[in-house]
């Protein structure tokens, strides 16, 4: 008996040194861990129950029959806790073949994912991959079409994080880019559909892999990814602090965290955040901080589409997704990218119970060619249909401009708003007075004094929010310090909230 078990202990030792010492000084040297390595970061001490540690890859070709076979062929699953709380894993391993996904190493990442969706707890996959293991040919791709059908099943039902720690490339970036996050490790970590060299076959564009999908490139210019990290271990910390936020799955509410942070707490600093000229900008995150608990906000995305703000946060210890328009950044209008982004997130917060709150200033749509080009009507409703369809608690604040179309997407009263909220620095209206006046009274385009006086009336008829507020399109205007304790009352009256959409097979979102 005592051999077999230390039988079993050596194949334990034999695995857990993956692609052997010398590959793992390699990846050290790239300053990158090893997949168990990072296992043990991410999870708490000890929690880690790995399954399929001996399995192998069945590819006689190439040369694969004679080499040494390596148990578990390139992949770490399992599943352990975060903070007391389960989740399930799979950490690519760069040691074993450059962590490139065989058929086997495929069927593991489903096993957990299918366990995952069966029992409710969100799957997190550290990536790391040279992509199909090129030796198993359209086995390897069968398998990444075996883990894509079940990133689309888990959709909605279970959260999903990817964290991308090395290479991701080819038709490996689909699984990802069908989770719901998407982070990266700066300098180590890129993604793309085809590398620099086909690129430079078919366009002739001279770029490098980090230009063409490192993580500044997707966390500013494509907005693929939500975050960038400093190197492995930041990524990991990070990682478990964003898991807090969530639930498990879509059956469960999101977690609490208890705070001495009172609800009733008044800020008096907000009462002049809003500056006297309606075209003076200034920070929505200073709001968003002040009115949170524990000034403690998580945002994703910070790097692109900045002129609107989405992020995670806590009312009385409760998760809240915030969305808000920036006015530093292109004075907070909506553009393709702001509406996507938005979008997405609106549509996350929806899928697993998390309340939005929805805090506005926004002066419209941003004209011009390039948006209209761009497809700024399909991209815009997007951002329109995910508030619309939306049935978890919404609480809307104006602080200051709610102008045409942007007014009604902004988590409008008319699109099923909970608790519409206006500060009285509120401006709700068609447009801004100025273009307001220059269209009615276009024939007045000579006559400067009379424009004026109209702007002055039509600003004091409409840049105000008592004229929604008197058809009831806002529930009441308040006081800009009391912004935490209205809100934080209108979560807890909000609690039992229940409406549902009616039956369809799936809605139409416009993509
Ligand atoms: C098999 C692979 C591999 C792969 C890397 N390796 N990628 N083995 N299949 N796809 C092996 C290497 O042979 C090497 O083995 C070890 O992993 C480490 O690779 P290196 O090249 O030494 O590492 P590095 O210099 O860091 O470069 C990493 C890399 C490069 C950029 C990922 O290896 C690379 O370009 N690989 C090929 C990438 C690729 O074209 N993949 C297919 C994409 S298409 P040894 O024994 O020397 O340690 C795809 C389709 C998916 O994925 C479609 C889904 C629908």
């Amino acid at each position: 008996m005592h051999e077999i078990i230390d039988q079993l202990e050596e194949k334990r030792r034999r695995a857990a040194l993956g692609g052997g010492q010398k590959r793992i000084d390699s990846q050290h040297g790239k300053g990158k861990l090893t997949a168990r390595e990072r296992i043990e970061l991410l999870l708490d001490d000890g929690t880690f129950e790995e399954w399929d540690m001996f399995k192998e890859h069945r590819c006689v070709d190439f040369g694969m029959a004679e080499q040494e076979k390596i148990p578990g062929d390139g992949v770490v699953i399992g599943y352990g806790t975060i903070n007391g709380r389960m989740v399930f894993v799979f950490s690519q391993d760069f040691t074993v073949f450059g962590g490139a996904l065989s058929e086997a190493h495929a069927e593991k990442i489903c096993k957990i994912m299918d366990k995952a969706i069966q029992v409710g707890c969100p799957v997190i996959g550290l990536n790391d991959s040279g992509g199909a293991r090129i030796q198993e040919g359209v086995a390897a791709l069968g398998g990444y079409a075996d883990v894509f059908q079940r990133n689309v099943m888990a959709s909605g039902v279970i959260p999903q994080i990817s964290m991308i720690m090395g290479p991701c490339a080819g038709g490996a970036v689909y699984s990802p880019a069908m989770t719901d996050f998407i982070f990266m490790v700066k300098d180590s970590s890129y993604m793309f559909v085809t590398g620099p060299e086909v690129v430079k076959t078919v366009t002739h564009e001279e770029v490098t892999a980090e230009e063409l999908g490192g993580a500044v490139t997707h966390t500013s210019k494509s907005g693929v990814a939500d975050l960038a990290f400093e190197n492995d271990v930041e990524a990991l910390v990070m990682l478990r602090r964003f898991f807090n936020y969530l639930p498990l799955s879509n059956k469960e509410k999101p977690p609490t965290r208890p705070t001495d942070d009172p609800a009733d707490r008044l800020d008096y600093s907000l009462d002049t955040l809003v500056p006297d000229n309606p075209n003076k900008p200034y920070d929505i995150k200073e709001l968003i901080f002040k009115v949170v608990d524990d000034i403690d906000f998580f945002e994703v995305q910070p790097d692109h589409a900045k002129n609107i703000v989405t992020g995670f946060a806590r009312m009385e210890g409760q998760t809240v997704g915030i969305v808000a328009n920036q006015p530093v950044v292109m004075a907070g209008c909506l553009d393709i990218k702001s509406s996507i982004k938005a979008g997405r997130f609106v549509r996350f917060c929806d899928a697993f119970n998390i309340p939005i709150i929805t805090f506005v200033d926004v002066p419209g749509f941003m004209p011009g060619t390039a948006q209209e080009y761009g497809g700024i009507i399909k991209h815009g409703a997007k951002l329109l249909y995910a508030y619309a369809e939306c049935t978890v608690p919404k609480i809307t604040v104006i602080t200051r401009k709610a102008y045409g179309g942007a007014y009604d997407v902004m988590a409008s009263k008319h699109l099923r708003g909970d608790v519409n909220f206006a500060w009285p620095s509120a401006e709700i209206a068609v447009m801004g007075p100025k273009g307001a006046v220059e269209i009615i009274f276009r024939e007045d385009k000579g006559d400067p004094a009379k424009l004026a006086a109209k702007e002055a009336e039509y600003k004091a008829k409409f840049a105000n929010p008592f004229v929604a507020g008197a058809r009831g399109f806002i529930d009441d205007v308040i006081q800009p310090h009391e912004t935490r304790k209205r809100i934080c009352r209108s979560l807890v009256m909000l609690r039992g909230k229940d409406i549902k959409n009616p039956w369809r097979k799936h809605g139409n979102i416009p993509l």
